[in-house]
């Protein structure tokens, strides 16, 4: 490992406000601050909202600006990229963010029952060729369901046309509610502030003429089912996207 990727390392063991738990700490256990975010961790009663596959951080860091009175935590398995986010949160001396080290994969066993009130999607691995892995399917929506409040949204922002269609036959199908949908955001007449942080994969897809893609909705707490239609996949290769996704 380079020098600076174990400075970073250090660094962010030195951070109260980040949490490292991979699974070879917690294995098949429940995390130790599942249920107890706002008490132990955030110590306040302010709503908390999660950034999962967060990379750098960006939505995580500037909508903790924007919203001091709500908790975030960005959750990604790399480290080296949480950092960036952790340490502009630790210099801008935020005490409303947090960020978790671990795999999405095991995120039931990190937060507790109705802990999550938002949930925002960005630029994740659209996943084409495994339904189950991909973030926006039945198998995560159904993990998500265990902490989301009732009536918690859902956001998705992306590049994929792909990911974009397939939750949006998801958000059809088991007739969640729709708060939004544009497949060329910085074209639509709904865009916010809030809708043009940028983050690190979506500087350079906007750099390379692909359009972001946002949608929101709110899952239902019923059985959900999977969409069996073919979705016409991206052809287009990210610089972190594996061939084998194509
Ligand atoms: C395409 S990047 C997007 C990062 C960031 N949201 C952005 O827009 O720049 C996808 C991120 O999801 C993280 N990720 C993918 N699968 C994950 C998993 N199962 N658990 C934790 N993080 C995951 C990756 O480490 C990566 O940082």
């Amino acid at each position: 490992m380079g020098k600076g990727k174990l400075k970073k390392f250090d660094e962010m063991k030195s951070y109260e406000h980040v949490v490292q738990a991979p699974f070879h700490k917690v294995g098949h256990d429940d995390f130790h601050l599942k249920g107890k975010w706002s008490a132990e961790f955030f110590k306040n009663d302010q709503p908390i909202i999660l950034e999962l596959g967060c990379g750098k951080g960006e939505y995580t860091v500037e909508l903790a600006a924007m919203n001091p009175n709500i908790n975030y935590i960005g959750v990604d398995i790399k480290g080296a990229r949480l950092w960036k986010g952790a340490k502009q949160a630790f210099q801008r001396e935020m005490t409303n963010v947090g960020f978790l080290r671990t795999n999405i994969e095991l995120i039931t066993q990190f937060f507790g029952k109705d802990e999550v009130d938002e949930i925002w999607l960005t630029f994740p691995d659209p996943q084409m060729r495994k339904a189950r892995k991909r973030l926006t399917s039945t198998t995560f929506l159904n993990k998500y369901r265990n902490f989301l409040k009732p009536g918690g949204v859902v956001h998705l922002k992306t590049d994929s046309n792909f990911q974009y269609n397939y939750t949006l036959e998801m958000a059809k199908l088991n007739q969640f509610e729709i708060l939004a949908e544009t497949d060329n955001l910085y074209e639509w007449e709904g865009l916010t502030d809030v809708l043009r942080i940028r983050t690190f994969y979506e500087k350079q897809w906007l750099d390379r003429g692909i359009p972001s893609k946002y949608l929101a909705f709110i899952p239902h707490d019923g059985e959900y089912t999977e969409p069996e239609i073919d979705i016409e996949r991206d052809e287009y290769r990210s610089f972190g996207r594996s061939a084998r996704d194509l």
